[in-house]
């Protein structure tokens, strides 16, 4: 099985990884079924990476049909020790305008119908999801974003609440103002149960949101719909590939140690022995 040290998910608009060396396509099969789509595995910088399109190519999957344990699930099989989650996100604040990034730290998850653990049956464990954001992997990111700035500069937030809805409906005008209210500062689709499944493989995991629209709560914007978030989402599609590619070799430079790594030594509770 060929091994790879960092996983790449790319959401809506970043189906492939360029610049990727000896790139091979993998089925990898799962007791949880098939991935979104075949994973591609090759060498950035040297490093071995793995990328997959969260939707599948072509975009097929609808957010909650994305097969969230099978994709964590290979991509442990394949030895990542860490996700680089690149996602599109709808603004709840004034201040991150549409074609902004921002790396959260903290995710409240309202999906409704997925599955969200790898345990029950026999095995049970409890990982803290107090920080679900691996700070080493989201300062790779943020180092990534300001050494690859180009002429057109776009703001990076740093810090900030992700709230996963289940859609595919984008939310009504009264839930945008409650998120809001909540404090979170970007709404999207996916990152739950995906950062959830990740820390129970103890996979260090950090998202780059990029922000193609204000939602529905802002008084002089248009109301999101799907065909301006893709458009602004392409003007940024080059961009995060870049960030991307610069945090793989931060990240393989530095292969920090993350509380991620060893989740599960405070979260387990069935012992070990008891488990087959
Ligand atoms: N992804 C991009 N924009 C979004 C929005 N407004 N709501 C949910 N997911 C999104």
């Amino acid at each position: 099985m060929a091994k790879a040290l960092i996983g790449v998910i790319g959401g809506s608009g970043l189906y492939d990884m360029q610049g990727l060396t000896g790139a091979r396509e993998l089925q990898i099969e799962t007791p949880f079924g098939p991935t979104s789509d075949a994973i591609v595995a090759g060498r950035l910088h040297g490093i071995p990476v793995a990328f997959l399109a969260r939707h599948g190519r072509g975009h097929r999957l609808i957010p909650s049909e994305v097969p969230y344990r099978a994709n964590i699930h290979a991509l442990r099989q394949l030895g990542v020790r860490y996700i680089l989650s690149l996602s599109a996100v709808g603004s709840l604040r004034e201040e991150v305008r549409p074609l902004d990034m921002l790396i959260p730290d903290q995710f409240i998850d309202l999906t409704r119908r997925r599955e969200s653990t790898f345990f029950g049956q026999g095995a049970v464990a409890h990982v803290s999801m107090a920080d679900p954001v691996c700070p080493q992997v989201a300062d790779c990111l943020a180092r990534a974003f300001h050494a690859t700035q180009s002429d057109q500069p776009i703001r990076l937030h740093r810090g900030g609440t992700y709230v996963c809805i289940e859609g595919p409906q984008f939310s009504t005008r009264a839930e945008s103002h409650w998120y809001r209210a909540m404090g979170a500062s970007v709404i999207g689709m996916t990152n739950m149960p995906e950062a959830k499944l990740a820390r129970e493989a103890q996979i260090a995991y950090a998202t780059l949101a990029m922000a193609t629209d204000y939602d529905c709560w802002h008084e002089r914007e248009a109301a999101v719909t799907a065909e301006v978030a893709i458009a602004n989402l392409q003007q940024n599609a080059a961009r995060a590939q870049r960030i991307a590619a610069e945090a793989i070799r931060l990240l393989g430079e530095d292969l920090p140690e993350s509380a991620a790594h060893s989740a599960l030594a405070s979260g387990l509770v069935t012992p070990v022995e008891a488990l087959s």
